[in-house]
C-alpha cells in the first residue's frame, strides 16, 4: 500500500512514530522516500534506539511534534503518514491535526492514516467493539473515530479520498490528496 502511494522519491513526515519500529521497517523497503520520525518528546529514546541499530540513510531521528501545538516545517512533505495514532489522541487533537495539515502538506500531496475506523456509525468489527471498551477504559478521550467524521475534517483541509483500503485486524488504510 505505502509501494503504491509512495512509488517516487520523496519527503515523508510521519506523525506519532511511537517505537521507531514501523519506521525502519517501512524505510527500508522504500529507500527512495525520506522518512522523517515524529512524536511526542517521552518517545524520542526508543525511536532513536530503532533508527540508531537500523542505520538507514533514509530515516532521521524524530522531531518533537505535538499536533495540539503549532508547527510549521520551512518546507513541506510530500507524504504525511500517521499509523494508529488517530484513536489514541482525543478528538480536539484529531482536530488540531487537520488544522495544521496544510502547513505539513505540499500541494497535491498525500496523507495516509492507517488503524481502526467506523463506517455510518458502527464499528466494523466484533473485536473493535471490545477495543473501543478498552481505549475509553484507559482513556475516556480515546476511541475508534468516524470515517464520515475524519472525511470532512479532511475536506476542510483541502484533501480529497483517493484510496480506502482494508488491512489486516480489521484496519483501514485511508489515503487523501491535498487539491492545491
Ligand atoms: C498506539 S501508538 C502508535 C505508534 C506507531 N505509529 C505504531 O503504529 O505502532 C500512538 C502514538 O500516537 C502518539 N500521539 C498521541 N497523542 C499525540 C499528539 N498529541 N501529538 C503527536 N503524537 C501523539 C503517541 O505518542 C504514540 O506514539
Amino acid at each position: 500500500m505505502l509501494k503504491t502511494h509512495c512509488a517516487t522519491a520523496g519527503r515523508l513526515l510521519e506523525i506519532g512514530s511511537g517505537t521507531g519500529q514501523h519506521a525502519v521497517y517501512m524505510a527500508e523497503r522504500l529507500p527512495h522516500v525520506e522518512w522523517q520520525t515524529s512524536d511526542l518528546p517521552e518517545h524520542h529514546v526508543g525511536i532513536q534506539q530503532w533508527l540508531d541499530d537500523a542505520a538507514l540513510p533514509n530515516v532521521f531521528s524524530p522531531i518533537a511534534l505535538d499536533v495540539t501545538e503549532r508547527w510549521a516545517p520551512k518546507n513541506p512533505f510530500g507524504t504525511v503518514f500517521t499509523a494508529n495514532s488517530l484513536h489514541i489522541m482525543s478528538w480536539l487533537a484529531v482536530e488540531d491535526f487537520f488544522e495544521q495539515l496544510p502547513d505539513w502538506l505540499a500541494p497535491q500531496g498525500k496523507l495516509i492514516a492507517y488503524g481502526p475506523f467506523n463506517y455510518n456509525g458502527e464499528f466494523t468489527s466484533a473485536s473493535n467493539a471490545q477495543f473501543q471498551q478498552w481505549l475509553q477504559a484507559r482513556d475516556p478521550l480515546s476511541g475508534i473515530r468516524d470515517f464520515e467524521a475524519v472525511n470532512e475534517l479532511a475536506l476542510a483541509a483541502d484533501c480529497v479520498l483517493l484510496d480506502d483500503i482494508e488491512m489486516p485486524a480489521n484496519n483501514r488504510c485511508l489515503v487523501w490528496q491535498r487539491q492545491q
